[in-house]
């Protein structure tokens, strides 16, 4: 997730991008960059703040016309290098989203004498628009025009994009285009605004137009033109923005937390876009640096991570071990160092952390390293420290989390767990191409579920204000459910501040069933599996005792409802996919809890985002 902006009008372009950019901040701030049309185009990029990109820009940077980014990257460490805009010739580029087919795009490109300068996919638009417009990379003559240049460049690339775009023979025209990533309109006084956010031109105009997927937008000073891919002209509908800027960053959501739970169609999606085959039931992981032998020769795994991420892991454990055959051990970062760890080379070592920057998982990873183990990390910050410690990095593409409990970062994790767990079976031979296939296709159904569930919430908030007052809340879970039972509890604990514990379901006889008295709010994840009978005696046994059970249920499921208090639906999936649902479930329930509390739910007290102390 990045910030992209685009300004067109009478006034300096580059002190209103700045401002602008940091208002878009908050969706990457890594790195940034800006381009200002005046005859030509003059750009100017650094790895860092916004500030620090206003620091370096010449007082002389004069024109009307720019446009700017602001960086979270998904493709090539931050620097200056792989920082937007991406500039070929006279274009210059700023770029939201992923072009998933970038790498033969690059090749060809390659071969036709471009020179890449960065690691990003960004880099292969403004190569291939010059192709287009100049016809190769030695010309300067055109052979069409800018628009059919950016044009036939949106029919060739694959993904996700939201685009500003300038060249310096057109010293009138801004280009924009989007799909599958936001982009949005602003029109003001004779001024116009491209950006991914409203937040950008808030101060600025509330008048704006949405720009729809494979839109292509001319911004010039006399005004605005939208076209569809064909270049066919559309008409379009301003809207006009109610919200204030704080409301703005979150979307309209009331805090980021809710924003981010919400974001999590786009999080999975974007986390396996570009590497899922089901044609032929194969992943496509070429950031992984373990040929298929070694994959074969891996004696055990070990999975080390905190917190959310430890519950993640705990997930991994049975995928590993159920798809391929792999013998899988968890451990919590903060105790492996101490532990005496029996480690070998033939041992593959996964550190999960969304921040990359805990402190108890980099000293666990080291450790590894120490017995030459292999190691993988899984994380959503490129060029985090962690990046730095292990043999790959496999990185989730959840865009920055603000709100201090993991939300998008776990179904994140959860989904590049997916990816690698089919890729060690396929490569170990221990699971048929057809199973392959079905579980990818449903894993690329996820999406659309998480939506479903999402547009129920208001049912989930019922639930939430119902029991928002209780001292003590349960949560279980069977199989891989039981790690989900865990992360329930972990979520509600941590903003609503009640005390909250989750078991695995036939755990409850042996200790914590004392615990649970007439009236108790117990949560039971109990969607359809192979231990949905025992699932189903477990509640049986609780209810005996009284408490009130809320079961995370299949909607088609009819029988649950004779022995629960409350049912809360997730569609039905492959048993293995099951938690990405049931957890979304889960994370409403806290935040509604959290709200009817009155609770700070993005600041939790005592917590903080990322914990690089031991
Ligand atoms: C809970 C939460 C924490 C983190 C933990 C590890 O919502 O966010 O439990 O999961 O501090 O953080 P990372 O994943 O950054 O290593």
């Amino acid at each position: 997730m990045c910030g992209i902006i685009g300004y067109v009008g009478s006034h300096e372009a580059a002190p209103i991008i700045i401002d602008c950019l940091k208002k878009l901040e908050y969706r990457g701030y890594d790195s940034a960059g800006i381009t200002i049309l005046d005859e030509k185009i003059e750009t100017h990029k650094t790895v860092g703040k916004i500030k620090e990109l206003e620091q370096i820009l010449p007082e002389n940077l004069k024109g009307n016309i720019g446009i700017g980014h602001t960086r979270w990257a998904t493709h090539g460490v931050p620097s200056t290098i792989n920082s937007h805009p991406h500039n070929s010739g006279d274009i210059s580029v700023v770029h939201n989203g992923i072009i998933e087919n970038y790498l033969s795009i690059k090749e060809k490109l390659q071969q036709e004498g471009y020179n890449f300068l960065s690691d990003t996919d960004t880099e292969v638009i403004a190569h291939l628009m010059h192709s287009k417009l100049y016809g190769n990379v030695d010309s300067d003559e055109k052979i069409c025009s800018f628009f059919d240049a950016l044009q036939s460049t949106l029919q060739e690339v694959e993904g996700s994009y939201a685009i500003t775009t300038v060249c310096g023979t057109e010293p009138d025209l801004m280009l924009a285009a989007r799909k599958d990533s936001p982009l949005i309109m602003g029109l003001g006084e004779s001024e116009y605004y491209a950006a991914s956010d409203v937040t950008a031109f808030l101060n600025n105009t509330k008048d704006v137009v949405f720009v729809d997927d494979l839109n292509i937008v001319t911004i010039r000073p006399e005004g605005v033109e939208f076209f569809d891919i064909d270049g066919n002209v559309l008409e379009k509908e301003k809207t006009t923005i109610e919200w204030d800027i704080e409301a703005a960053e979150k979307a309209g959501y009331e805090h980021f937390m809710l924003k981010e739970i919400n974001e999590q169609p786009r999080s999975v999606h974007d986390t396996f876009s570009g590497k899922l085959s089901e044609l032929d039931g194969s992943v496509n992981l070429n950031e992984l640096h373990l040929s298929n032998e070694e994959i074969r020769n891996i004696e055990r795994i070990d999975i080390i991570a905190c917190g959310t991420s430890l519950n993640a892991g705990l997930v991994g454990k049975y995928l590993f071990e159920n798809l391929a055959g792999i013998h899988t051990d968890v451990d919590i970062g903060s105790e492996f160092r101490y532990s005496n760890p029996i480690m070998n080379e033939d041992i593959l070592s996964i550190a999960i952390t969304q921040s990359g920057e805990t402190a108890d998982t980099l000293a666990a990873i080291r450790s590894c390293r120490s017995y030459d183990c292999n190691t993988i990390a899984i994380t959503n910050v490129v060029g985090s420290s962690i990046t730095r410690d292990a043999n790959s990095v496999l990185y989730t593409r959840a865009g920055p989390e603000i709100g201090v409990a993991a939300t998008k970062t776990f179904t994140a994790q959860l989904t590049m767990l997916y990816i690698l767990a089919i890729k060690f079976a396929r490569a170990k031979g221990t699971m048929d191409i057809n199973h392959a296939k079905d579980l990818l296709v449903n894993l690329k159904r996820i999406p659309g579920q998480i939506q479903k569930i999402l547009n129920h919430r208001d049912e989930i908030r019922e639930c939430a204000e119902m029991f928002a007052q209780e001292k003590d809340y349960f949560f279980v879970g069977r199989h891989l459910n039981y790690p989900i039972a865990l992360e329930g509890a972990l979520k509600l604990k941590e903003i609503s501040y009640i005390h909250a514990e989750g078991f695995a379901g036939g755990e409850l006889k042996h200790g914590p069933l004392a615990l649970i008295e007439d009236g108790t709010p117990v949560v039971a994840i109990a969607t359809k599996g192979h231990v949905y009978e025992k699932i189903l005696s477990n509640i049986k046994e609780i209810k005996a005792r009284e408490a009130r059970v809320i079961a995370v249920a299949n909607v088609d499921d009819t029988e649950i409802e004779k022995y629960v208090d409350w049912v809360l639906r997730v569609p039905a999936t492959d048993e293995l996919l099951s938690p990405l649902l049931s957890t979304v479930v889960l994370q409403l329930l806290a935040y509604y809890t959290a709200l009817a509390r009155g609770c700070s739910i993005d600041k939790p007290k005592n917590l903080a985002k990322s914990v690089t102390v031991e």
